[in-house]
């Protein structure tokens, strides 16, 4: 056996890894990796979160979720916990999955990647590969481990082989640090951890190399290797190309429109050139979510910071944010009127399959029409209660309705503004019993 078998061999069977960050990228890869035979730590400073996931209700919907939740409980291989740096001590590896929210400016905010730095630095106990799951700029992870060094040595901010007092340094401390970006779609987290395209590791030695290759090997889908900086970049430009793809699809949309030509047959016409293929070509209210908009803008602010022209993309956004206006001013068109009118809105989520609702069109589309004075009758199969809490039910112009057919009655319009499966079922006899639209202010 060489030494590099011996080594992945002693990592995996004996390793413990912890998940930092129980959320949507921290749950799913937790459960993912625990259900690959490995023994996993969640570890998240939100007590009520670890409380809840510890009952098996996660605090977020994902299909499938809950069943692997329940069934790694019980199986002891995936265990819960708020004492972070128990969690950190116990692991030879940990990924990284905080959140990275964005600043005024666009640019990531590092916050909470630099909080998990200084506690695995203060519990370093023996070698751990240290792995970003969190989408981040390029050369994070330069800080990742500076920081990790830094405050890992005597607990003070000195870096290894600087040396203060002319006295010898401290040892460095025995670890790696990698990229590992994760392509997770909100709605299909789980088929997406066990059937990825591809996966990317980005590593800067041989040892975490053969951690992380042998690590998702059982899953037998392409390993692309890189340095590390390389995978922190693979992942901003594939979500700019897929929000470049939407945009593109929505410009043209607006043009289908005025000469009457079908979107729909556009994007089937150009995406069976497997140059170009079918996905990320639905026109529609634009692209929404935690990750396109707030991914775009820092990789725009990247670039800016280096004095790298991505007017494009300034562009892919824009065209984007101009899908809400266009959107309200054609209910407008439609209905002449909005002040007085009554509408039904059929999907809240920023798309079907989650309840996700941040950076959602719908939001804006919601608060566009009820500053027209439109009266809403709303309805989502997952997602009423996160909307509720940004308009709240006893908002005069605001009804929760119980299914799409309560969302219908008495609408001038219905407005579906994500594409569920139940709303491409619907009887649309029961939607408009009477055969005819009606018109007019309440
Ligand atoms: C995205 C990436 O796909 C994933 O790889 C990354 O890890 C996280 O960000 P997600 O945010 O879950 O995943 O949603 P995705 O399915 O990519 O959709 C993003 C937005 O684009 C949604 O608002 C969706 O409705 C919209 N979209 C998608 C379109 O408007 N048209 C399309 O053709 C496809």
């Amino acid at each position: 056996m060489s030494d590099n078998s011996r080594l992945q061999k002693m990592n995996l069977d004996d390793a413990t890894i912890t998940v930092l960050g129980l959320g949507h990228i921290g749950l799913p890869t937790a459960l993912g990796l625990a259900e690959l035979g490995r023994r996993v730590i969640g570890a998240d400073d939100d007590a009520n979160k670890v409380e809840l996931i510890r009952a098996g209700q996660p605090n977020f919907y994902e299909p499938g979720l809950d069943d692997l939740l329940s069934k790694h409980l019980q199986s002891g291989r995936f265990q819960p916990v708020e004492d972070v740096d128990t969690a950190v001590q116990s692991a030879s590896i940990i990924f990284i999955c905080v959140g990275t929210p964005q600043k005024a400016s666009g640019q990531a905010d590092l916050a909470q990647v630099e909080a998990v730095a200084r506690v695995v630095a203060r519990n370093l106990t023996g070698y751990k590969l240290i792995v970003e799951k969190s989408t981040v700029p390029a050369i994070t992870a330069q800080w990742l481990k500076r920081t990790i060094v830094r405050y890992s040595l005597g607990k003070s901010p000195v870096a290894a082989g600087e040396s203060t007092s002319g006295q010898p340094s401290p040892a460095p401390a025995d670890f790696d640090v990698a990229s590992n970006p994760e392509f997770l779609r909100e709605g299909k987290a789980l088929e997406d951890f066990f059937h990825p395209d591809r996966i990317v590791c980005g590593v800067e030695s041989e040892r975490a190399r053969a951690i992380l290759t042998n690590l998702y090997s059982p899953l037998q889908r392409p390993i692309v290797v890189t340095d590390i900086s390389t995978a922190e970049l693979i992942k901003h430009a594939a979500n700019a190309f897929l929000s470049t793809k939407i945009s593109f699809i929505n410009m043209v949309s607006d043009l289908c429109e005025k000469v009457g030509a079908d979107v729909s047959a556009v994007a089937r016409g150009i995406g069976l050139d497997s140059r170009i293929g079918p996905q990320f070509l639905d026109a529609g209210i634009g692209y929404g979510g935690y990750c396109f908009p707030k991914d775009l803008r820092a990789f725009i602010y990247l670039a800016e910071e280096h004095g790298v022209d991505f007017s494009l993309l300034q562009e892919v956004e824009g065209i984007n944010q101009r899908r809400v206006d266009i959107f309200v001013r054609k209910v407008r068109q439609a209905l002449w009127t909005l002040p007085g009118k009554t509408l039904g809105i059929l999907g809240l989520a920023f798309k079907p399959g989650t309840d996700d609702i941040r950076e959602a069109a719908s939001l804006k589309i919601i608060q566009a029409l009820l500053d027209e004075g439109s009266i809403l009758r709303l309805y989502d199969p997952q997602a009423m209660p996160n909307t509720q809490r940004v308009f709240p039910p006893s908002m005069e112009q605001i009804t929760y309705c119980s299914s799409a057919y309560e969302a219908a009655r008495g609408a001038q319009a219905l407005l579906l503004l994500t594409e569920w499966e139940e709303f491409r079922q619907l009887d649309l006899l029961r939607v408009r019993p009477h055969g005819s639209a009606r018109f007019g202010g309440r």
